[in-house]
């Protein structure tokens, strides 16, 4: 059985639809939770939902990234996870933290990576005159939204499309992709 630990900064939409997944013959199971803002939503979500929390603040570490991820590196540790899932975790990770999960952790981003890596995905389809835009679930590399994809689902663009209309059309997408991609990572690893 593989133990999974959630990164979430926000309302944890994915992160309920991965932690509701995994339940029956799934061969992995949530552990934690763990936010970098104490007041996401997702943390009480997943508190009803049974599943153990955590809060590591980034803030009090200022620009030092290295000493935020040895803290969530101390949080993680209890949890023994085996597979690190970013859903919505909107901090950027160095190489040094990375390395240390390389090949076992995800993430989903709000794109057809390689296409809009970064912030402001919708609005940069919609802005391109895209007809498609759409959603991926990766293995996190060094690199910024790269590393070796591993499901990717589309979504049509339709005219009048605001960003916020495209990203709900394409967050419908993101809740069955992630539960999928993570069942059959967990699977073969
Ligand atoms: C999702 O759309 C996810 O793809 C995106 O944030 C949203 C989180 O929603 N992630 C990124 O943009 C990562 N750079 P959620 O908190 O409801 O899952």
């Amino acid at each position: 059985m593989k133990r999974v630990a959630i990164l979430i900064s926000g309302g944890g939409s994915n992160m309920i639809k991965l932690v509701e997944s995994m339940a029956g013959d799934h061969p992995a199971k949530p552990v934690l939770v763990l936010s970098n803002l104490p007041d996401a939503g997702g943390l009480a979500k997943a508190e009803a939902l049974g599943v153990p929390t955590a809060v590591v603040d980034h803030r009090p570490f200022g620009k030092d990234r290295e000493a935020f991820e040895q803290a969530l590196q101390a949080a993680l540790e209890p949890a023994k996870a085996d597979i690190l899932c970013l859903a919505g975790f909107m901090r950027i990770l160095t190489a040094g933290f990375i390395s240390h999960w390389e090949g076992r952790m995800l993430n989903i981003h709000p794109s057809l990576l390689p296409k809009y890596k970064g912030l402001n995905t919708h609005a940069r389809a919609i802005e391109a005159g895209d007809s498609e835009a759409g959603c991926s679930v990766h293995e996190v590399t060094a690199a910024l939204d790269d590393g070796p994809i591993i499901a990717q689902a589309p979504v049509p663009i339709l005219p009048g499309d605001t960003p916020a209309d495209l990203a709900a059309r394409v967050l419908v997408e993101e809740h069955k992709l992630y539960p999928a991609a993570l069942r059959a990572f967990a699977e073969r690893n």
